[in-house]
């Protein structure tokens, strides 16, 4: 499965390592001059990606391929934006803090973007740039953050 759905997948997810500004977490944070990361180094670290045309994501049927293949029963629409995020100020807060989970963190981008960002081997910060139709999975156990990008808003689908 994890060799499935690629096509067009630079075009909605990208990686780079971070520079060490302390500016705007929102701010894409690019290394002088970038430093971009190829995706199958992603894959080294364990991420597992996609790429869906979401628009009709209730009727997708690859979507459903992957859910099954992966066992994946749970699923949830997740709107980052003030007006339907409980508690947005503490949530984007916490999203931010390094942390991990002792399940995997699915994550399908259906519209607007953002930024997980996790660690290489070396402990160095890469940023992962999702769009809509990026689908990722960062593994058990894996540190990592998110944050919202400039644009403000993104709408996903976590599943388990
Ligand atoms: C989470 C993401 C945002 O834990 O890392 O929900
Ligand atoms: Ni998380």
């Amino acid at each position: 499965m994890e060799t499935e759905f690629q096509d067009g997948k630079a075009e909605v997810i990208e990686a780079w390592y971070m520079d060490d500004s302390q500016e705007d977490q929102r701010l894409p944070h690019h290394r002088e001059p970038k430093e971009f990361i190829p995706l199958e180094k992603l894959s080294e670290l364990g991420i597992v990606s996609w790429r869906l045309y979401p628009d009709n994501w209730e009727n997708d049927e690859n979507l459903n391929k992957i859910r099954e293949a992966r066992n994946y029963s749970y699923m949830d629409i997740c709107d980052v934006c003030p007006e339907k995020l409980p508690k947005y100020e503490t949530k984007i807060k916490n999203f931010f803090e390094e942390h991990l989970h002792t399940d995997e963190e699915i994550r399908y981008c259906l519209e607007g973007s953002g930024y997980f960002d996790v660690r290489d081997q070396n402990d160095q910060w890469i940023r992962v740039a999702v769009k809509k139709g990026g689908m990722i999975v960062l593994p058990a156990g894996m540190y990592h953050r998110f944050t919202l990008d400039s644009n403000n808003y993104i709408k996903v689908l976590p599943e388990s």
